[in-house]
């Protein structure tokens, strides 16, 4: 199938056939993996998907190992009516990473959109790319952030988990340096349904203010953050490792339906900041 590859901005690739429609099974993941590679982000959209989660699945199986959660490969991406959890809800949601409260971090996130909301109802994914955010991040800015740890406690459906990670942290296989961090609710973007217990350690209480509020500057600038806006039948495979990710809150009863699946790395990486797992 002929395709067209273009750059998103700031970052990101976005692959669309060129003539005819064709299935998503039919482009070779290896090129896909260097695209993701060169752009931690690609977006796959024009083509045709899946009929089930199964299917999505199975598609996602063709990337790498699945990682295997309680409710099983795909996880349904829909508001609920009265969410236990903010991840449910139709509010915003903080930059984090994911597996952070797991034994494994996946590698790669795939997200298929079911439906997507319509224009104007919000509910796009964010993500802020940290290599990005590093690179244009002064010195002593860096300096400051180096010394932090922020520890973070969850509990919800799924796992009730402690985890530990330096702010700075390196690629687990890349000679490059990332940021893992999961930003403290903000009142002013919205309450969330049971949010997280976070404490950031390493630095004084009264530079914690100016600590938070240079990492958003960071991760949310221009150079560094892209919100995307979803259209039915997109395909996202996002670089979990390099990249922090989120979501603007959207119009209730939006109809927002989007999957995701968590693919290993080969070899798989094991947690290195859990502390406690359930
Ligand atoms: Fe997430």
């Amino acid at each position: 199938m002929d395709c067209k590859v273009s750059q998103l901005k700031p970052f990101g690739a976005l692959v669309e056939p060129k003539n005819q429609k064709g299935k998503v099974q039919e482009l070779e993941i290896e090129n896909l993996k260097e695209l993701f590679r060169a752009h931690q982000l690609v977006l796959l959209r024009g083509f045709e998907t899946f009929d089930s989660s199964e299917e999505f699945s199975n598609y996602c199986e063709s990337w790498g190992e699945v990682s295997l959660w309680p409710f099983g490969k795909v996880l349904e991406l829909i508001q609920q009516d009265n969410p236990e959890d903010h991840i449910f809800d139709h509010s915003y949601m903080p930059l984090h990473w994911d597996g952070m409260y797991r034994p494994q971090i996946p590698e790669y996130q795939i997200f298929h959109c079911v439906k997507a909301p319509h224009p104007g109802q919000g509910g796009a994914t964010t993500f802020s790319n940290t290599i990005l955010a590093l690179n244009s991040a002064p010195a002593e800015t860096k300096k400051a952030w180096s010394k932090v740890t922020g520890s973070y406690q969850r509990k919800m459906e799924f796992y009730d988990s402690k985890t530990l990670s330096p702010i700075i942290t390196k690629h687990p296989h890349r000679d490059v340096s990332v940021i893992r961090y999961n930003e403290p609710p903000c009142k002013r973007r919205g309450d969330l349904v049971n949010p997280p217990t976070l404490e950031f350690t390493g630095i004084d209480q009264q530079e914690v203010d100016s600590f938070h509020r240079s990492l958003e500057n960071a991760l949310y600038s221009p150079e560094s953050f892209y919100a995307h806006q979803w259209q039915t039948g997109d395909i996202v495979i996002a670089d979990n490792f390099s990249l922090l990710h989120g979501r603007e809150k959207f119009v209730s009863k939006s109809p927002r339906h989007i999957q995701r699946v968590h693919v290993l790395s080969n070899p798989p990486f094991d947690n290195p900041g859990l502390e406690s797992y359930q």
